[in-house]
């Protein structure tokens, strides 16, 4: 069928434009060109989304039968996608886990939790917003994919990444005393892709929570494995949520991937009950974090999406905490 992906070059778009191509599909990504270009065997649509006339001028000639939707970030986005392309056969929207009001910190306890329904200009809220114009125009034809942390291959956004790094460069590595034993999920993206696909072409239509068995992993379970992967003698610098608060650490984004244990607990319980009924793979953690280490090792890395700064711990605060850690 003609399949057509919105975004398709960067991270997760480029694993779904791959699973398409080898389930057959004749392939169209649209995209405005700035993080390179799709493969060679498909076709190559260009214009910006949030401008009304750029996907029917770019769509002259060729009608999809079916849509993924990797990168829709704007309430525009999603209208003028609901305008230009309603008579699709199946559209898969690519979502988060922040369309729920209540995450994070969550739990989320099955896909009728409430999602936003505010206008502010926030990640969540828009991804909501765009799921109720896109589910207004296209009915059951439609579904959206709530997805959790999306790893593996070309991730942009350097998350796992980072602690690849940091645990390959040896010594001592500062880690979360109080979270090394919380269960996580994550979904890689290569699975996802090749699922977002599949659910095109299947239809079931509705919401559904789009990310790994929780348990599949603890976030201390993922770094020993980044520890493997890397073959590092790093040694864990255990620092408790506290300490690492009253040094200024910030979560997520200066050690990725932590969130204190009161906020973890509830962030990290997703009900993925209906993924799994629906075919949602999840290979082992330790396939994506040694193929994401081997990709970063034979590639260029990827600049950030703009806007976007790469997680990290500043190494001020690092060389405070290996300090009082010692003492
Ligand atoms: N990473 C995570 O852990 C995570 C978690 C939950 C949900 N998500 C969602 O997953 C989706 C995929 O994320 P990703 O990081 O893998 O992104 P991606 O799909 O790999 O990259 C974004 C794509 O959209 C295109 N694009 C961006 N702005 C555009 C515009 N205005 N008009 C037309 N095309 C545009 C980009 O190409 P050009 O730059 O060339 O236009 C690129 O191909 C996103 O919707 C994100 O919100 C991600």
């Amino acid at each position: 069928m003609r399949l057509l992906v919105l975004g398709g070059t960067h991270f997760l778009g480029r694993h779904v434009v791959a699973a398409a191509l080898a389930r057959g599909h004749e392939v169209a990504t649209f995209t405005r060109g700035v993080s390179g270009e799709p493969p060679a065997r498909v076709r190559v649509l260009h214009g910006d989304r949030d401008d009304p006339g750029a996907l029917p001028a770019a769509l002259a000639g060729w009608t999809p039968d079916l849509v993924v939707d990797t990168s829709c970030q704007g309430r525009a986005a999603a209208e003028h996608a609901a305008a230009a392309l309603a008579d699709v056969a199946g559209y898969v929207f690519v979502s988060s886990l922040n369309a729920y009001r209540s995450w994070p910190p969550g739990p989320v306890t099955g896909e009728d939790d409430p999602t936003w329904d505010t206008e502010d200009d926030e990640y969540g809220p828009i991804k909501a917003h765009a799921e109720r114009v896109l589910a207004a125009a296209l009915g059951d034809r439609f579904l959206t994919a709530r997805a959790g942390l999306i790893v593996g291959p070309h991730d942009p956004l350097y998350r796992v990444g980072w602690w690849l790094d940091r645990i390959a460069a040896g010594g001592r590595v500062v880690v979360p005393a109080d979270t090394l034993d919380q269960p996580i999920a994550l979904v890689d993206a290569r699975d996802l892709a090749g699922w977002l696909v599949e659910m095109a072409e299947a239809r079931p239509g509705g919401a559904v929570n789009a990310t790994g068995p929780a348990g599949m992993t603890t976030f201390g379970g993922l770094l020993e494995t980044c520890r493997e992967v890397t073959g590092s003698d790093a040694e864990w610098a255990p620092v408790t949520d506290a300490d690492l608060l009253a040094t200024g650490v910030q979560e997520w984004t200066h050690l990725p991937l932590w969130l204190t244990a009161d906020q973890a607990r509830t962030a990290w319980d997703v009900d993925t009950t209906r993924a799994r009924a629906l075919g949602l793979p999840s290979r082992p953690v330790r396939d994506s974090v040694a193929d994401t280490w081997a990709w970063m090792r034979s590639s260029p890395r990827p600049a950030p999406p703009p806007g976007r700064t790469l997680p990290g711990l500043p190494p001020e605060l690092e060389r405070a905490l290996l300090f009082a850690a010692a003492g």
